[in-house]
């Protein structure tokens, strides 16, 4: 299966996808971790993306799709993937059929992730990352670590997203309303979205997007 999900940020998206992928015995692919790893790794790509995400911007087209691109066309992605955080704009959208259309691929599903503002920003508030792997999600209230401050799958220290301040959350939905909402009518277009709520405990939204999935 040939999935992307799509959603204001805090939605969820990681979080899911986590479960997904490995339900439906698929890849995970976020631009957002893999960005993350490049700046943890201190890689010129990393240096590039850095100020803009800090920013709460979207990083330039021509970095993205080109990374989206090479991670898709690794062996594990040959028989489907699950992309979260790609595409973001109508742009990065067009790119990625031209993607799969030179492969004779096509999508199988969009998944879109619907969540009340109010409750986003409850999510992003209280979310710690792993140092180790960005894709280690907890929430200090909803998800909490066994042990505080330490990573549950691999037991490394977790942190706050410099990108999670108030101001650039600020940002970052407006920048999801204005760039990245227009892919859902993209992709509408094409017949190709399903629509959740992703309120609910984490299994809940997991089963409810797995029956949306088998429809
Ligand atoms: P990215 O990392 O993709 O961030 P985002 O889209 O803003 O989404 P988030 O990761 O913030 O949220 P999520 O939906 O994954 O929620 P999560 O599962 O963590 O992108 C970051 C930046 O990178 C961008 O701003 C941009 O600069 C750049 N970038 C990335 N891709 C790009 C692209 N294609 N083009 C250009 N630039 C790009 O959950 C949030 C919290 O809620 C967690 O604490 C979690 O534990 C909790 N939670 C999850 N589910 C539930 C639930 N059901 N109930 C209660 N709590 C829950
Ligand atoms: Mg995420």
């Amino acid at each position: 299966m040939r999935i992307v999900l799509v959603g204001p940020p805090g939605a969820g998206k990681g979080t899911q996808a986590a479960f997904l992928a490995k339900n439906l015995d698929i890849p995970h692919i976020s631009t957002g971790d893999l960005f993350r790893a490049n700046i943890s790794q201190g890689t010129a790509l990393g240096l590039e993306a850095k100020g803009y995400m800090d920013r709460g911007e979207l990083v330039p087209d021509e970095v993205t799709i080109g990374m989206a691109k090479d991670r898709m066309e690794q062996a594990d992605a040959a028989n489907g993937f699950l992309l979260d955080g790609f595409p973001r704009n109508v742009a990065q959208a067009e790119a990625l059929d031209v993607v799969l259309k030179a492969d004779e691929m096509q999508l199988d599903a969009v998944l879109d992730l619907e969540v009340p503002e109010d409750e986003v920003v409850k999510r992003i508030a209280g979310r710690r990352i792993c140092r180790n792997d960005s894709s280690h999600v907890f929430h200090v209230e909803y998800n909490a670590p066994k042990t505080e401050g330490v990573c549950d799958t691999c037991g490394g220290e977790l942190y706050q997203r410099a990108d999670d301040s108030e101001e650039t959350v600020r940002t970052r939905l407006e920048v999801y309303h204005t760039q990245t909402e227009p892919i859902i009518d993209y992709y509408r277009a094409q017949n190709l979205v399903v629509t959740i709520s992703a309120l609910g405990k984490v299994d809940e939204v997991t089963a409810r997007a797995m029956a949306a999935l088998k429809k």
